[in-house]
């Protein structure tokens, strides 16, 4: 018996391949359920006006840059803003976007989950929401008090500081 040359070498690839398929994986591990919240006064107060301040960590930085420049247009709204603000604010959003050199554990896999020719405006859209999501019945979607999965804060009770953790969770029944 024993190990021969030729099992061992199988035995290492094996075990190389499958820490590789771990690394990337986005089951592996849990990363910290938060993002930064918005800590920029302008963007606080202006994109809060509609929806709560989506971190900027939730989209890379060429999504952000995207957005805003087609702020008269935003998903069906207008909410265009001075020059001045539309630059301060999108400095702020790509400076500490997904891919940005600030960006966590969670932000870097949504980023990674995106391909380099796409720059998607809805987090809601990214293969790492759905990913986090996929146990959550299509149906609970459309309820009353819930209507939209950009609608965070409907589920996720401290969204609007940043926090996704489990035990904050809380699915409205209608
Ligand atoms: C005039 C209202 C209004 C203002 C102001 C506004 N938004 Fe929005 N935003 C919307 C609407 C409406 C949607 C679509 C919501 C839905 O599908 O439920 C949206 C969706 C989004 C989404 C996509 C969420 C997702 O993952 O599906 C992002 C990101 C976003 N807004 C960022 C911003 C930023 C950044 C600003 C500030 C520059 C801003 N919004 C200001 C109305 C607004
Ligand atoms: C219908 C309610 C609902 C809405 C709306 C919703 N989520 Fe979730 N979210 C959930 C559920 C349920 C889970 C899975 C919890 C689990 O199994 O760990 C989850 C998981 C997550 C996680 C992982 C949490 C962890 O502990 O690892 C993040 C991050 C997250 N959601 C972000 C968002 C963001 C950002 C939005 C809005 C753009 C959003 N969710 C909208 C219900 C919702």
């Amino acid at each position: 018996m024993g190990v021969t040359r030729k099992n061992l070498a199988l035995l290492l690839v094996t075990l190389a391949a499958s820490g590789i398929w771990l690394g990337t994986s986005w089951g592996q591990g849990s990363p910290d359920p938060t993002f930064a919240p918005v800590s920029h006064t302008a963007t606080a107060t202006e994109c809060a006006a509609c929806h709560m301040a989506y971190p900027a960590g939730l989209l890379p930085a060429r999504s952000w840059t995207r957005m805003m420049r087609e702020l008269e247009n935003h998903f069906g709204e207008d909410a265009s803003l001075s020059p001045e603000e539309t630059l301060t604010i999108t400095r702020y959003l790509t400076d500490n976007a997904a891919d940005s050199p600030r960006a966590n554990e969670r932000s870097r896999r949504i980023a990674a989950g995106i391909g380099p020719g796409e720059a998607p405006l809805r987090f809601t859209e990214t293969a790492y929401f759905r990913y986090l999501h996929d146990e959550v019945p299509s149906g609970v979607w459309k309820r009353a008090k819930i209507a939209s999965r950009a609608n965070c804060i409907a589920c996720h009770t401290r969204a609007d500081a940043g926090s996704f953790a489990e035990r904050e969770i809380r699915i409205p029944k209608e």
